[in-house]
This record gives C-alpha cells, sequence and structure tokens, in this order.
C-alpha cells in the first residue's frame, strides 16, 4: 500500500518532460524559445563557467574532476538523454543523477535556454 503511494507520488511530480535515458519524445517536443546568438551564448557561457565546467571541463569536453564518475563529452555527438533542444534542457532543469543535480531551483527557465545554446554552440554543427 505504502509503496503504490510513493510511486503516485512520484509519477504525480515527475514532468510528462522529465529526462530520460535514449532521450524523451515529450522533452522534444519542447520548443527553445531564446533565438540562438551571441548574447544568448555569452550568458550561457557564464553560467557555464560558473557552475557546470568544474565537472564539463572549460570547453565541454568532459575533462573537469569534480564527478565522482566519468562525465560525458557535451562536444561530441553522443547524447545520453536525447539531443534536443528540449531534451538538454530537461537533463539540466531536473537533473539525472547525484552528480548531474537539477538547477531548477539555482537557474531560471531564460538561464537554463542560454546555456542549452552555449552547450549547442560548443557542439557538433546539426
Ligand atoms: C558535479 C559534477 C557535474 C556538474 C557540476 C554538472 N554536471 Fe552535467 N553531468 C555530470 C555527469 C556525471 C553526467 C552523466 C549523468 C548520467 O548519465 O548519469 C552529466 C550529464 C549531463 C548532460 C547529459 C549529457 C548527455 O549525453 O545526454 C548534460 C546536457 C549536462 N550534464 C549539462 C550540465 C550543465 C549545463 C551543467 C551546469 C548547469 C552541469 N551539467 C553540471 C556531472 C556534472
Amino acid at each position: 500500500m505504502r509503496m503504490w503511494l510513493s510511486v503516485i507520488v512520484v509519477a504525480l511530480l515527475q514532468s510528462p518532460a522529465a529526462p530520460k535515458k535514449g532521450g524523451n519524445p515529450e522533452a522534444a517536443k519542447v520548443k527553445n524559445p531564446i533565438a540562438m546568438s551571441p548574447e544568448s551564448t555569452a550568458a550561457g557561457k557564464r553560467i557555464y563557467t560558473r557552475m557546470c565546467s568544474r565537472c564539463h571541463g572549460s570547453e565541454g569536453k568532459g575533462d573537469g574532476t569534480a564527478a565522482s564518475v566519468a562525465v560525458p563529452d557535451l562536444t561530441d555527438a553522443a547524447w545520453d538523454y536525447g539531443g534536443s533542444d528540449g531534451d538538454i534542457f530537461a537533463v539540466i532543469h531536473d537533473g539525472v543523477s547525484t552528480d548531474m543535480e537539477g538547477y531548477a531551483a539555482r537557474l531560471s527557465d531564460t538561464d537554463i535556454w542560454n546555456v542549452v545554446n552555449f552547450v549547442r554552440s560548443v557542439g557538433p554543427k546539426p
């Protein structure tokens, strides 16, 4: 009984666009409201340098030192949780592990989209 209750609570708390291994089609449908621009990637880079580079490395290659496990390279074409803007937003917003925490409490949605644009700008060109 108690187990079912917690299953229901978790299901209610999880947004349909929560990050999933392999990507989440619901997250992929979420459109990036911030157009790619030098201003957006610069704003994203400032946040990235402050909050992400210690694990993901100054250039996103996964060569930071602060994580307890291997950190994915954000500049290659492989995306464990899907490579759409919406999937990347979901990972940063909700988090996926104790190392890769959610940033919803620390960053506004606009800040997260700017970080998504920065990550995009260092990644492979589509
Ligand atoms: C304490 C270390 C740490 C910090 C800080 C951190 N990450 Fe991560 N990140 C990880 C690890 C480890 C993973 C892999 C998680 C997994 O697959 O279980 C990850 C995964 C990701 C992914 C998914 C990559 C893929 O292949 O799908 C993205 C995107 C990402 N991080 C972006 C960020 C951004 C942006 C920030 C800053 C706002 C950040 N991370 C901060 C450690 C960190």
